[in-house]
């Protein structure tokens, strides 16, 4: 078997671990180096800090093509191509905190014929900035676009792989292009401001879409219009396509809160007011706070109430709890005196810190039982299986909010529980019932 390019990464966060466990499935010895000790020494044990599908069985089946290390000199004794997968969240002025990025490139150096390639998203003039400070080390872009909860399945079969490069290291770009030839997805080779940007602007634009069917989901719920056939009517024109059109509580995570804001303070420092933008977070921080309106229509005092939310993540399939509109929802309930309880099947661990005034359950019926009111904040496919009959009992009031347009609003009425959705103000009621003609296209709604 032919040896293939031994690869660095730093950072053994989402994007590194998923960045090395994928190439070395693919067939790359990979050297991850990770300043945290105890991380290290968990992933030498096979054990997996982040709950991410796919991702154990990766790194377990591939461990002999991996090596964890919290030494530099490890990673420096090899490789050609050093990816940078550190995080960069937002400072107090809204701008990308890159400590992270400075260290990583102050400890590769400038050494020759290796490669800093960048994963970690940054503000556009990062690489070109980094290059002015280590003229001597070649700088790729390659911007990650994984999903979390899909992120194997998405670095393994990407849509497109974004290249950014200035002239002088077309050699490093070239490699990198190499490395990804195996996924066959097509490559966009660009300049590095070009790229930066192209990652930017994806997240911004998919958080665009997400507020503006919020916005509609508003107005559906005003006029009397339900926001899931407007989504799935509009979505078969392919100009709009139907992916990201699930109206709800808002965007989380740790990407598109950070990036839109990210973008947004890039173009306010460049003098140009990102206008568009700033409604969409405007509009994303408002989102959150909407199933406090839909339960005041049925209750007029939260004080003493218990709320029970199904769900704490910021989406399903991940314990992360970043921006999570859970976060926002839980203060505002408390600061209505309301009593809060949760349950999430895997993020309670991460969320117990930060809501420590809220109680966790061990299942969602404990959750729900003497209940007052249930908001549903993360579409887990258990909480559709849910015995609403039985949940009606539990309930003291049964009032449930689904905060993502999630279960099936004829079974939860027919229990007799009090049903509220986002943009769906007759959803469930079967006199009000919307009938539309199967069609396979129309399934293909996705997240
Ligand atoms: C997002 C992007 O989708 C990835 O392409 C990108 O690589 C990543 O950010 C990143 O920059 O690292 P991620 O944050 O993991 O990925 O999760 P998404 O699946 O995009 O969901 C983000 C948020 O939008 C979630 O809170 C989700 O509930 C919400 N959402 C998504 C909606 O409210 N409606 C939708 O239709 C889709």
């Amino acid at each position: 078997m032919s040896e293939k390019e031994p690869i660095g990464v730093i950072g053994a966060g989402w994007v590194g671990l998923v960045t090395a466990a994928c190439f070395a499935e693919v067939g790359h010895r990979v050297v991850v180096r990770e300043i945290v000790p105890e991380k290290v020494e968990s992933l030498r044990r096979g054990e997996v800090p982040i709950h991410e599908p796919q991702l154990p069985e990766l790194i377990s089946r591939n461990s002999e093509r991996l090596l964890f290390t919290t030494e530099m000199d490890e990673l420096l004794d090899g490789p050609r191509l050093i990816f940078v997968c550190v995080q960069t969240p937002p400072t107090y002025s809204g701008d990308a905190d890159l400590s992270a990025v400075q260290r990583a490139v102050e400890e590769i150096g400038e050494p020759d014929g290796r490669a800093l390639v960048m994963k970690s998203t940054v503000p556009v003039g990062t690489g070109r900035a980094i290059q002015r400070e280590a003229p001597g080390l070649a700088y790729v872009s390659c911007p990650e676009f994984l999903k979390e909860g899909t992120a194997v399945k998405d670095f393994l079969e990407p849509d497109r792989v974004v290249i950014g490069a200035e002239a002088d290291d077309e050699w490093a770009a070239d490699a990198v292009e190499d490395l990804y030839r195996p996924l066959g997805a097509p490559v966009v080779r660009t300049d590095l401001s070009s790229a930066e940007m192209i990652k930017l602007a994806s997240n911004a634009y998919l958080a665009t879409k997400i507020s503006f069917i919020n916005e509609i989901a508003n107005v559906c719920d005003e006029v009397g219009a339900d926001v899931t056939e407007v989504a799935r009517g509009m979505g078969l024109d392919p100009r709009i396509g139907s992916r990201f059109l699930n109206a709800g509580l808002g965007f989380g995570g740790s990407c598109f809160p950070k990036d839109t804001q990210a973008l947004k303070i890039l173009a306010g420092n460049s003098g140009y007011h990102f206008q568009l933008l700033n409604s969409v977070i405007e509009v994303n921080d408002l989102q959150k706070r909407r199933v406090m309106a839909k339960i005041s229509k049925h209750l007029d005092s939260l004080v003493g109430k218990r709320v029970a939310l199904l769900g704490l993540a910021f989406k399903p399939d991940t314990d992360d709890m970043r921006e999570a509109s859970s976060l926002v929802l839980a203060a505002r309930l408390d600061g209505e005196g309301a009593s809060v309880v949760a349950f999430d099947p895997v993020a309670q661990g991460p969320a117990r810190a930060l809501l420590p005034a809220v109680e966790m359950a061990g299942s969602a019926m404990e959750a729900l039982e003497g209940a007052d009111v249930a908001v549903l904040v993360t579409e887990w496919p258990e909480f559709a299986e849910l015995d609403w009959a039985d949940v009606a009992k539990r309930m003291s009031r049964p009032l449930l909010v689904d905060g993502r347009n999630f279960l099936d609003p004829v079974a939860v009425r027919d229990a007799g529980i009090t049903y509220e959705a986002i943009g769906r103000p007759s959803a469930g009621d079967r006199s009000a019932v919307v009938r539309v003609a199967p069609g396979s296209e129309a399934e293909d709604a996705d997240r």
